[in-house]
């Protein structure tokens, strides 16, 4: 057990409910890993209200760096002394980092992503996507197309957002297409998911952001029209209990390579800790990292 003392720094994660994060895990292996005297908690914080009161508490008592999660990943706005322009525009902070006068909000959730699929080898923005959800995850993943997409360069590309309430997907498409050009944005309900076929020349990066097939609803998909599968490259699903879900085995009968969202919760997590330290964790941090992730999650 690591010894706490005056020179340990503090860090930590504000949302309600908190209990069952796996953060404290995360970061207190990577510091075990990379020799930090720093240690990570988590703050339930019940009351919105003192939102506020809390971000300010958290400076005035030198907390090096907080995690937000739900519901107030986009109420800490106001609180923020400063906020990186992707974050600005995804409209939600997972991560503060400490900074002169406050904390400035980064969204380590849509890199997470990028990062957890570009270690399985893929080339986020060398296809079309679809992104399955209106919610807090598919936001995410909805973002981090259109952000790589803007970043590397990459016009012409179609994203499609595929919802079981159409209205949640044409409010989030007009947010993404607002503050994205470049992308172009599509709206499809669950049952006119196999139409993507028609409506592009090669297979897609798709993206599963709903709770569907979430344990214990491990029989569930929300697509699982074998139509709609043929035309997927590589198929990632946010879900990671169980670790193989029912859409990433009905993606693989396809053909396509799957991951599951412990990747992305993995790298989320690596992404916070190297804005908080400027530290690389390093492979054999990650690794321990993940270890641990798979243990819970059995
Ligand atoms: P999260 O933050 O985990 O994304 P959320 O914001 O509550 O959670 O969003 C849940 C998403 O899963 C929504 O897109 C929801 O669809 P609706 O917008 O129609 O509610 C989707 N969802 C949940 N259960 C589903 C199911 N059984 N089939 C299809 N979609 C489902």
């Amino acid at each position: 057990m690591k010894e706490i003392g005056a020179s340990t720094a503090l860090y930590g994660l504000i949302g309600h409910p908190v209990g069952h994060s796996l953060s404290p895990q995360i970061h207190n292996t990577l510091a075990e890993y990379t020799g930090l005297d720093l240690c990570y908690t988590v703050f339930d914080g019940e009351s919105r209200e003192r939102l506020g009161d809390a971000v300010r508490g958290a400076h005035a008592l030198g907390i090096g760096g907080l995690n937000v999660t739900v519901p107030y990943k986009k109420d800490v706005f106001p609180y923020l002394a400063d906020i990186d322009p992707i974050a600005e525009r995804i409209g939600a902070v997972n991560t503060l980092v400490r900074c002169e006068g406050g904390y400035k909000g980064y969204n380590t959730d849509y890199m997470g992503l990028r990062r957890a699929l570009e270690e399985c080898g893929v080339d986020v923005t060398a296809r079309d996507a679809a992104v399955i959800g209106a919610g807090g995850a598919a936001r995410a993943a909805v973002f981090m197309y259109a952000a790589a997409c803007e970043d590397r360069g990459a016009k012409g590309r179609t994203l499609f957002i595929i919802n079981r309430t159409r209205e949640k997907a044409e409010a989030l498409s007009r947010e993404v297409q607002e503050g994205f050009a470049s992308v172009n944005v599509r709206v499809l309900g669950l049952y006119e998911a196999a139409g993507i076929a028609s409506m592009t020349d090669g297979k897609i990066l798709a993206m599963q952001c709903t709770s569907a097939g979430l344990y214990p609803d491990v029989n569930s998909s929300p697509i699982t029209d074998p139509g709609f599968f043929k035309n997927v490259g590589f198929a990632f699903d946010a879900v990671y209990k169980p670790a193989r879900t029912r859409f990433m085995q009905l993606a693989a009968e396809q053909g396509a390579g799957c991951a599951n969202g412990l990747s992305m919760l993995l790298w989320q997590g690596i992404c916070a800790y190297s804005l908080w330290t400027g530290k690389d964790p390093g492979p054999e941090a990650v690794n321990a990292v993940r270890r641990k992730l798979e243990d819970a999650q059995q």
